[in-house]
């Protein structure tokens, strides 16, 4: 077992790195391996190091698990992924992840020392009391600063309950941007690390004219030719460099991209173009869409771009290929803002504005610094600029004031917003780490909420009111001032879902013995956690609204729902996709119909999934037997996107809804039907490659020699043949290839 120093020069040799820095230096002591921390250093500081050495020292030296949590899975796996390579072979460690499934206490975890997590997924934990928590003696929080969003009060609750159950547990937060770091760690008691070193030079700058100006006083000129972001990015390009460019809207970041493809397109060499071919094949059969082909044929041209409505092995390719630098310029929505180490040396901020509540706003300084933080990034440059735009001298100057010499906003609590407050109490309730006013008070005071505001006072109220509101739903009591969660309230608590959701479940549930497919699909959608809806175009309004008046009654609403609920219309326009999802219409006419990006329609599919197994679990528990069998169908009918007919065989290995409905409408229903169909009429119906994996997979027999296949398909014939050569009998079987070669050419016209 290494003692502290030992390990901390183990972990410079893993990392090949030749020194720590100052803010490392400041931060790996061995006073602190009992330590809480804040380490608020700036972007690309190597803050990861210094958590992953306390992690190996909570395994190795205390014999305890490590838990690292951050506030999107795609920075946990980069996270996970970097650790797991770098240590778990070399300290024999186990090293687990887990993202999804919120009703679970994920057991599997229990075989892990070191564990990454979703701030959500760990909330999920507590809540189902995962007994293994018992055995966490660290929890690193990445990107602390997001207790600022609307996912902060669950990192709140999480941090507060777990300190609760876990009295010693050691703590560490991370972040770039925080000017109230000092009240963060108060509230963890902990010790600040605070550096502004940041190993790789940024600078920050505006261009105007044609000049970028900087923070440093230096000045650079951009050749003005095509336009200003097109000079830009052309320049970057010349320099041999890789830009990365932020815009506010999906749109955006697509037209952006087709617009700077053109200037890539020139740059990049026919060898560049294949690879990125090659790359994009072998994602080729998850591509359904117009969309993904298109997204595709920019890609071919070295640019790209990357925001939710792109489908998951598209986004993830892309991703890849930009830290390849196969792609020179990728435009990103603020998905790509947080954590993630990329090879841009500039970074371009296009637009400063977004879409609020209350119309167009700028965007706040911390956005700005952690979108500028991807510039410059330690091992991939050694040096980096994050630029803005200005229309004229005045705004150059705003900006400079605004974003390039202002200091982030202080990081706040956001405990205080009902929505959230009424999930988070019912779970503190649920898990009794609330359960009279002494512990209420307790907990609260525990809270960051009561650091940023010295009191509690308005908060009081609000959860005054949130209480009796979970009281009139029936999921929490009080008696003999004792607060206690009732049985259901546990169950709600634990399915992770807003108490407010489930009780317009019950509330329908009570009403019914049984759903008609429409009534089931309706109050689905009908829950908080569907948010946003889908909006339809001013244009289909009126249509719709006819449709629903007609309609409304098989939904299992009644006229007040219509005129009550300001969000009718969405909910139905979210509704009608559903039903068409399942009722297996193409993702392309999803796309016309309702302007459904891929991404975007299977991050809605995953949540209806959760919902619809949270609709059948509550009807467990009101005895609604029909109920509950018919979620457990219709949870796999939208997991697969397939009426009823084709579960069965959606369940085969490369079976998805479209080739499921090939084999249905060719008559072959069941897994009988296929073992017993001609193979010749498999491989007419899927194609050689596929009905050969399904022959495979149901241990069906038959001689290759026998098949014939399309032109476009014969060399995988081939290869099938030369594959099933035996070694010892290469020469029988060479004749055999050049017969059955002979037998092919017969085919061949
Ligand atoms: N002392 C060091 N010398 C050289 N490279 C280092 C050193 N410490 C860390 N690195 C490397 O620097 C890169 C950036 O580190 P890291 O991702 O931890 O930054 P960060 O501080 O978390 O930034 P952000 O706030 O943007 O998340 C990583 O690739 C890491 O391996
Ligand atoms: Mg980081």
């Amino acid at each position: 077992m290494p003692n502290f120093q030992e390990l901390i020069q183990k972990i410079k040799e893993l990392n090949n790195i030749v020194e720590f820095n100052e803010m490392q230096i400041k931060a790996l002591k061995e006073d602190y391996t009992d330590k809480n921390l804040i380490i608020a250093s700036p972007t690309t500081s190597g803050k990861t190091l210094v958590a992953e050495a306390y992690m190996l020292n909570t395994i190795l030296e205390k014999r305890k698990r490590a838990i690292f949590i951050s506030p999107l899975k795609a920075l946990t796996s980069e996270h996970f992924y970097n650790f797991k390579s770098k240590y778990e072979q070399q300290f024999d460690l186990k090293v687990g992840i887990s993202t999804g499934d919120l009703d679970s206490s994920s057991k599997y975890l229990d075989n892990y020392q070191i564990i990454y997590l979703t701030f959500e997924k760990l909330d999920s934990l507590i809540r189902h009391r995962a007994p293994w928590l018992q055995t966490v003696g660290l929890l690193v929080i990445d990107e602390i600063h997001n207790l600022d969003t609307d996912r902060g009060a669950v990192l709140e609750t999480t941090v507060v309950q777990l300190k609760q159950i876990l009295p010693n547990i050691k703590i560490i937060g991370l972040s770039a941007t925080i000017p109230n770091a000092k009240e963060l760690a108060k509230w963890i008691s902990g010790e600040l690390i605070y550096s502004e070193y940041r190993p790789v030079k940024l600078k920050k700058g505006i261009l105007f004219d044609n000049t970028i100006m900087f923070d440093d006083k230096s000045e650079e000129k951009i050749q003005t030719k095509l336009g200003v972001l097109e000079d830009l990015v052309a320049d970057t390009l010349n320099k041999n460099k890789q830009a990365l460019i932020f815009t506010n809207t999906r749109k955006g970041a697509e037209s952006l991209a087709k617009k700077l493809a053109l200037i890539t397109n020139k740059k990049i060499s026919e060898k560049e173009k294949k690879n990125i071919e090659k790359a994009i094949e072998e994602i080729e059969s998850s591509l359904q869409t117009d969309y993904d082909k298109e997204t595709t044929n920019i890609l071919k041209c070295g640019a790209g771009f990357h925001h939710a409505g792109l489908r998951g092995s598209l986004r993830t390719k892309i991703e890849e290929l930009f830290k390849k630098a196969a792609l020179k310029v990728l435009v990103a929505t603020p998905t790509l803002s947080q954590g993630c180490n990329l090879p841009a040396y500039r970074v371009i901020i296009h637009t400063i504005h977004r879409h609020s509540a209350n119309g167009m706003q700028p965007i706040p300084v911390k956005e700005y610094v952690q979108m500028s933080g991807r510039a410059g990034r330690l091992g991939y440059d050694t040096s980096g600029e994050s630029i803005l735009i200005a229309r004229d001298e005045l705004e150059q100057d705003n900006l400079f004031e605004k974003y390039v010499y202002a200091l982030p906003e202080d990081i706040e609590s956001q405990l205080g917003y009902i929505p959230t407050l009424r999930t988070m109490l019912l779970s503190v309730i649920a898990n009794e780490v609330i359960f009279d006013d002494d512990s209420l008070t307790k907990f609260f005071e525990s809270t960051f909420y009561a650091i940023r505001f010295g009191n509690l006072h308005s908060l009081m109220t609000k959860i005054e009111t949130v209480l009796r509101e979970l009281i009139s739903f029936g999921f929490v009591k009080i008696e003999n001032n004792v607060i206690k969660p009732t049985e259901i309230g546990k169950r709600v608590s634990e399915l992770y879902i807003d108490p407010l959701s489930a009780y317009n479940i019950l509330h329908q549930l009570n009403r019914f013995d049984d759903f008609t497919e429409k009534e089931f699909l309706f109050t689905l959608v009908n829950t908080v956690e569907l948010k946003p809806y889908f909006m339809p175009q001013k244009s289909k309004h009126q249509q719709l609204e006819e449709d629903l008046q007609e309609n409304y009654r098989d939904l299992a609403l009644d006229t007040n729902d219509l005129w009550d609920d300001y969000e009718i219309l969405e909910k139905y326009y979210t509704y009608l996709i559903l039903q068409d999802w399942v009722s297996e219409v193409s993702e392309q006419d999803l796309l016309n119909n309702y302007n459904v990006l891929p991404g975007t329609l299977h991050n809605k599919i995953y949540i209806c999934e959760w919902i619809c197994y949270a609709i059948g679990e509550l009807a467990q528990i009101l005895n609604k037997n029909t109920i509950h069998k018919k979620s457990k169908t219709i949870e796999r009918r939208i997991k697969e996107g397939v009426k009823e007919e084709l579960l069965l065989l959606v369940e085969l290995p490369n079976i998805g809804r479209a080739r499921a409905r090939k084999l249905h409408t060719n008559n072959l229903k069941t897994i009988g039907d296929i073992k017993n169909c001609d193979p010749q009429r498999l491989i007419n119906i899927l194609g050689l490659k596929i009905a050969d994996k399904l022959m495979q997979h149901l241990k069906m027999n038959f001689d290759i020699n026998t098949i014939f296949v399309p032109k476009e398909e014969q060399k995988q014939k081939e290869n099938k043949l030369e594959d099933k050569i035996p070694d010892k009998k290469q020469r029988l079987t060479k004749k055999k290839l050049e017969t059955a070669k002979t037998q092919k050419s017969l085919f061949n016209y």
